[in-house]
C-alpha cells in the first residue's frame, strides 16, 4: 500500500498576510487513481493545489514525491519532474495558436542550420495529443475562437505534453455540458488506465461517483477526512464539508401572473446568432438551455451591450435600440453576471469594496466626492449578505476563491438596483451550499418585481428554477417551453 503512493503531502500549512488558509493538511495519493478533493468555497482547495504544483510556497511541511522529499521553487520544475496543474481560471494566450499554447517556452527547434521554432513538429505532435483527446480541431486555430470547453481541452493537452505523473484538475467540468463532461471522463479513465494519477476538485458532487476513487474533503483550511469512494455518500459528504443539508434547492413559487415586459429582442441576428426572438417579463425568471457553442453566451452579451448585433432589435423597458453598450444597459439597470467572471465581471486587482460599488457610483458621489463611509457601509452590507468569505473588503479581488468572486459579481448588480439581471452559467464553480444562495437571491428578485434571463448548462437547475426556457441550437431558438412543459429529454432532444 505504501509503495504505490506517488505524492504526499504531510502536515501542510499556509498563511496570507497572517491569515491561515491551510493548517495541518495530510493527504496521500496513489499511483493511477482519481483522488477528489471536495469542499466548500474558500475551504482551501486551489491553495493546496497550487502550493503542489509550485505557484505558492508552503509555510509548512513537506511534500514527497515518488518517496522523495521535494523542493518545490517553480511551476516548470514541478510539471518537468511529472506535476501539473490545470487551473480553476485558465491562462492561455489568446491569440496564439492551440499548438503554440501547447508548448509555449518549449518549442521544439529544427536540428539542423540556425536554431528556429520546427513549426512542422509543434502541429504535428499537438495534432497527436488532441487525438489522443478526441478533438477535432486544427491545432493552428486561434484559442480566442475556442468556446471554454474546447479551451479546457487545450489545458488538458498542454499537461499531457509533460508527461505528468500527477496531473491536477482544478474545477474543470464546471463549465462543461453532460456530453462533454462524460469525454472528460473517458479522458480521466484512459489517463489512469496509463497510471497517472489526477487530483480532481468540483463541486458538483453527484459526478464524483462516477470517477473517483478517493475522496478528500477540507473545511475551513483543515482536512475532515477522507474516505474510500465506495463508502462515500453525497449525504455524507455534504455533512463533512459544513454540515448544510440540502433538501428543495430552488424554491421557486412560480410566476403566475407576469409582470409588463422588461427586455423584449425581435430578429436580432450577428455573426454568432440568426433571427432569435424572445421576451422576459418581470416577475419571470427565463432560461436559455443548450450546448455549449450555440450562441447563448454569444446572444447575452448583444443585449448587455458588450457585442455587436448585425440587424434586428432590442427593446428594454418599452424602448427601442439598434445598437447598445454596456454603460447604455448600465443606465437602464440591465446587469450581466459572465460566463468569464475573471475577464468580464471583476476587475481583480481592485479590492472587493470598489468592485460591489462599481456600477453604483452616481449613487454614492456626493457633489463630486466619492462618501468612503457609505462605500465601506455598501461593502459590508452585501458581504454580510452574499456570504462573501473575506476578512475585509478592502482585500482583492484576485486573492478571493473562485466561488467568493462570483458573488461579487452578483453582489455588485444588486447594489445598482438592476431590473434585469442576466446570468451566464451563474453556478459555474459555487459550492452546493452558495449555489442554494444564488437561487435565492434570484427568487428574491423576481418576487420583487424584477426579471432575471440565465443561461445555463446545468439542466436540473433551469427546470428547477425557469418560468420559461428557450432552446438554442446553432445559434437559432429552436423551441420555448413554459415550465410545466419542459423536461430533460424535451431539452435535450431540441439542443442536438
Ligand atoms: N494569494 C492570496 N492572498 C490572500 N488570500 C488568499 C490568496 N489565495 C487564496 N486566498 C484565500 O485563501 C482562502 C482559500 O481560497 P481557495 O482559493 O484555496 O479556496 P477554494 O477552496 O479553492 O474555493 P473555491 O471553491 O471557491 O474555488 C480564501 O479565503 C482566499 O480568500
Ligand atoms: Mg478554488
Amino acid at each position: 500500500m505504501h509503495d504505490d503512493v506517488i505524492l504526499e503531502i504531510r502536515n501542510v500549512s499556509k498563511s496570507f498576510s497572517g491569515v491561515q488558509v491551510l493548517s495541518g493538511i495530510n493527504m496521500r495519493v496513489r499511483k493511477g487513481e482519481v483522488h477528489v478533493v471536495v469542499g466548500e468555497n474558500g475551504a482551501g482547495k486551489s491553495t493546496l493545489m497550487k502550493i503542489i504544483s509550485g505557484v505558492y510556497q508552503k509555510d509548512g511541511g513537506e511534500l514527497l514525491f515518488e518517496g522523495k522529499p521535494i523542493e518545490v521553487k517553480s511551476i516548470r520544475q514541478m510539471q518537468e519532474m511529472g506535476i501539473s496543474i490545470i487551473h480553476q481560471e485558465f491562462n492561455l494566450l489568446p491569440n496564439r495558436t492551440i499548438a503554440q499554447n501547447i508548448f509555449l517556452g518549449r518549442e521544439p527547434v529544427k536540428k539542423r542550420g540556425i536554431p528556429v521554432i520546427d513549426i512542422e513538429e509543434m502541429n504535428a505532435k499537438s495534432r497527436e495529443l488532441l487525438g489522443f483527446l478526441g478533438l477535432n480541431v486544427d491545432p493552428r486555430t486561434r484559442v480566442s475562437s475556442l468556446g471554454i470547453a474546447q479551451q479546457q481541452m487545450i489545458e488538458v493537452a498542454k499537461a499531457l505534453s509533460f508527461k505528468s505523473k500527477v496531473l491536477i484538475m482544478d474545477e474543470p467540468t464546471a463549465t462543461l455540458t453532460r456530453n462533454e463532461i462524460s469525454k472528460l471522463f473517458e479522458i480521466i479513465r484512459k489517463l489512469k488506465n496509463e497510471g497517472v494519477s489526477i487530483i480532481y476538485i468540483s463541486h458538483r458532487l453527484e459526478e464524483l461517483k462516477e470517477i473517483a476513487d478517493t475522496i478528500s474533503v477540507l473545511r475551513d483550511g483543515a482536512l475532515v477526512g477522507t474516505l474510500d469512494a465506495s463508502e462515500a455518500t453525497t449525504g455524507r459528504i455534504i455533512k463533512m464539508m459544513g454540515g448544510r443539508e440540502i433538501t428543495n434547492q430552488y424554491h421557486r413559487e412560480f410566476c403566475t401572473e407576469v409582470g409588463e415586459e422588461v427586455l423584449r429582442i425581435d430578429n436580432l441576428s450577428s455573426y454568432r446568432f440568426k433571427n432569435v426572438s424572445l421576451k422576459v417579463h418581470r416577475g419571470e425568471i427565463v432560461g436559455i438551455s443548450g450546448l455549449v457553442g450555440a450562441g447563448r453566451t454569444e446572444l447575452i452579451k448583444a443585449i448587455f451591450g458588450f457585442d455587436r448585433f448585425e440587424s434586428g432589435e432590442v427593446v428594454l423597458f418599452g424602448k427601442k435600440y439598434r445598437r447598445l453598450n454596456t454603460s447604455m444597459t448600465t443606465r437602464l439597470k440591465v446587469g450581466l453576471v459572465p460566463e468569464d467572471r475573471k475577464d468580464e465581471g471583476v476587475i481583480v486587482e481592485m479590492p472587493i469594496r470598489e468592485n460591489i460599488v462599481h456600477a453604483s457610483l452616481s449613487q454614492l458621489f456626493k457633489n463630486g466626492i466619492l462618501n468612503k463611509k457609505t462605500e465601506a457601509e455598501t461593502a459590508n452590507k452585501y458581504v454580510k449578505e452574499l456570504g462573501i468569505v473575506t476578512n475585509s473588503i478592502d482585500k482583492h479581488v484576485e486573492y478571493l476563491s473562485g466561488g467568493n468572486q462570483q458573488k461579487v459579481v452578483v453582489a455588485k448588480w444588486l447594489c445598482a438596483q438592476c431590473d434585469l439581471i442576466l446570468f451566464d452559467e451563474p453556478t459555474r464553480g459555487i459550492d452546493v451550499g452558495a449555489r442554494e444562495e444564488i437561487y435565492e437571491i434570484m427568487n428574491a428578485l423576481v418576487k420583487q418585481g424584477k426579471a432575471v434571463l440565465m443561461i445555463s448548462s446545468d439542466m436540473p437547475e433551469l427546470l428547477g428554477l425557469c418560468d420559461r426556457i428557450y432552446v438554442m441550437k446553432d445559434g437559432r431558438i429552436t423551441q420555448e417551453f413554459s415550465h410545466s412543459e419542459a423536461t430533460q429529454e424535451k431539452l435535450l432532444a431540441c439542443s442536438i
